[in-house]
């Protein structure tokens, strides 16, 4: 251990007296490790990419020395940590106190227990503590929906003081830092703070000039109090008493557990048998805490369903509940069901933009002001934007999109609050926060149907219903997604090549009974900081409005994970019941066709259909 004052920052100003003691500052040599670059949503690689020193040593001072390379004192204001409760995340945490204490962070917030949603991060760092103390920034702990363990996934995210993800230009500095780091620093002397009880521990210099407070907080206080602000709450226990009304949660022994808790018994006073799966494990009980009807098995088989999303013929003559709905590990994400219904994400956000008035928070701001959707999702939304005639936004896949919209007023653009966004990927929310929120799209749908069943006499109005009522006034987006795990990086952008050297000849063509408008690949200037991301997605798109969309996706972490999405509007009233897959086939196999993914991945099926 060297003396302190010789690795400090000007910034840091710390004392050689302090070099003494706990907050001693080590500099310890490392070496740039490949591949740290962060992907759609943070850096994710396998749990024992991450437990091998200095792995997340070198990010997350990469991340340190990028805060400051971009004016971020991280010696005011406080630093947020938590994770989604998979395997590492205790131990991670441990890690990241100590260097941050080391980079001269004097305040931090952990999430009781290390947890903390994605969308309770945002909260915090939005809500949380007077102005001189407000967050300055978080290290979320997550892989999100891909599976926890010594030997699945572990990951790690940065956010920023508007509680959002980082935006392209601090990743990208994160990442040219991890390509030349050569030491990173640490307090390796911090005692280990003890994340079960709430309440502070401050630790001193030996020389009394700095001290570092780590204080354990509430993971769900500040995400539940604001979610009460949201909505109304007693309108939707008024229909979770209703005797025609059941509800089933299923938080996939992710992170969510403890927030359901928080929100359905303590704050609605529903009984605890509605929740299912609700204590976090650090391998999700050795599942795929993802929720979709391939892996949300068990809700889907109790909401009368099959994996294809259809009604189960064995289900035929029992009660199942009448509202079902899942989250992913760390709870951003969400699935709506009905009883033997099954909700598109992209008819979700849609349905919720139609009826933003049943939702406190928009009917007081004089209702919807702006909606996105990502490129991929569906256009359900675009109808309803359109007849609202409000403000709509098409972005690139990635929650870090819409949130340059939805800071577009502070950033001096327009204001386009109160906002809802969503994504085909089960994501969906407003700018309550920055991130999307399981939970708040949960809220949203029992407050939809809390509004349809006000009178407790009138037979209830189901999500069927109000779904099936959509469809018939905007017409209904048929939409599938097949997702290829696993193909080889190689292959995977052969393919994309090879669509790409054919936007020209497809462009204006007919083919197999389709008339294909354009081809092309999808671009995305920002209209808040003007700033362009490219290669966003392949889109094959017909003249009646289909469109066959090929994208990489950015959060695997090994290999290439190709997705087609399809999508096929009728507004035809009699054409509006079809099974999806039928619906869908004839574009499937044009974009099989075109692709070649087949011949040129070697992979006959999809992985997953979603
Ligand atoms: C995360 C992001 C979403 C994105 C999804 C799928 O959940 O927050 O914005 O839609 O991943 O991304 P991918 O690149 O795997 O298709
Ligand atoms: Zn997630």
């Amino acid at each position: 251990v060297l003396p302190a004052g010789e690795y400090a920052d000007a910034s840091v100003d710390l004392s050689e007296a302090e070099g003494l003691g706990a907050l001693a500052v080590t500099s310890v040599p490392s070496a740039p490790i490949d591949g740290q670059k962060p992907g759609t949503s943070g850096l994710r690689k396998p749990t024992k990419t991450f437990m091998k020193d200095p792995y997340l040593h070198n990010f997350v001072q990469s991340t340190f020395d990028a805060l400051k390379g971009t004016g971020t004192d991280v010696t005011q204001g406080t630093l947020l940590i938590g994770g989604d409760g998979r395997y590492f995340n205790d131990k991670a945490i441990q890690i990241i106190i100590k260097i941050a204490a080391a980079n001269g962070v004097t305040r931090m917030w952990v999430g009781q227990d290390g947890l903390l949603s994605t969308p309770a991060a945002s909260a915090v760092i939005r809500e949380r503590g007077p102005e001189s103390q407000k967050a300055f920034g978080c290290f979320i702990l997550t892989a999100s929906h891909n599976p926890g363990g010594p030997d699945e996934d572990f990951g790690i995210k940065y956010n920023c003081e508007n509680g959002g993800p980082a935006p392209e230009k601090l990743t990208n500095l994160i990442y040219e830092n991890t390509r030349t780091i050569s030491s990173y620093k640490s307090c390796e002397a911090f005692p280990e703070v003890d994340v079960k009880a709430i309440g502070a521990t401050e630790v001193k210099a030996a020389g009394g000039a700095r001290s570092v407070t780590v204080d354990v907080v509430s993971a769900t206080d500040e995400h539940v109090g604001l979610l009460k602000t949201i909505f109304d709450f007693s309108a939707i226990k008024a229909l979770l008493a209703r005797e025609d009304f059941s509800l089933l949660y299923d938080s996939m022994h992710g992170v969510q557990g403890p927030y359901a808790k928080a929100v359905f018994v303590d704050e609605l006073g529903a009984d605890p048998s509605c929740l299912s799966n609700a204590t976090p494990k650090d391998d999700f009980g050795g599942g795929h805490a993802d929720p979709n009807l391939t892996y949300a098995k068990d809700l889907v088989k109790a909401m009368g369903l099959t994996n294809k999303g259809a009604k189960d013929p064995e289900s035929e003559g029992k009660k199942v509940p009448s509202f079902g709905a899942a989250a992913d590990g760390d709870a951003d994400r969400n699935m709506i069901l009905g009883d033997r219904f099954f909700v598109t994400p992209s008819d979700s956000v849609a349905i919720i933009a139609a009826q933003a008035n049943c939702i406190p928070y928009f009917k007081s701001k004089g209702g919807l002001k702006g909606v996105a959707r990502s490129m991929p999702t569906s256009g359900a939304l675009d109808l309803v934007a359109k007849k609202m005639n409000i403000n709509f936004f098409e972005t690139p896949t990635g929650w870090k999109f819409f949130g340059n919209l939805m800071d577009s007023k502070e950033l001096g653009g327009q204001d386009f609050s109160p906002f809802i966004c969503g994504e085909e990927s089960f994501g969906t929310g407003s700018d309550h926060v920055r991130e999307k929120d399981g939970m708040w799209a949960v809220l949203a749908w029992l407050s939809i149907l809390a509004d349809f069943n006000k009178d407790p006499a009138q037979k209830l109005v189901t999500v069927e219903d109000i779904v099936r009522q959509h469809w018939a006034t905007y017409g209904r987006n048929y939409y599938t997604r097949y997702d290829y795990e696993g193909v080889s990086a190689e292959s995977a952008n052969k393919m994309m090549d090879h669509m790409r050297s054919h936007f020209a000849d497809w462009t204006g063509a007919e083919m197999d009974g389709f008339s294909i408008a354009k081809a092309d690949e999808f671009e995305y200037k920002d209209p808040v900081d003007g700033s362009i991301a490219s290669r966003q997605g392949i889109r094959i798109l017909m003249s009646d409005g289909s469109r066959v969309v090929f994208r990489l996706s950015g959060t695997g972490s090994v290999g290439a994970t190709i997705r087609m999405y399809i999508e096929k509007y009728e507004k035809d009233a009699d054409k509006l019941d079809q099974v999806p897959s039928e619906a869908l086939s004839g574009l499937v196999a044009l974009g099989l066709k075109l692709s070649q993914l087949r011949e040129l991945t070697g992979r006959e099926n999809p992985t997953v259909i979603t």
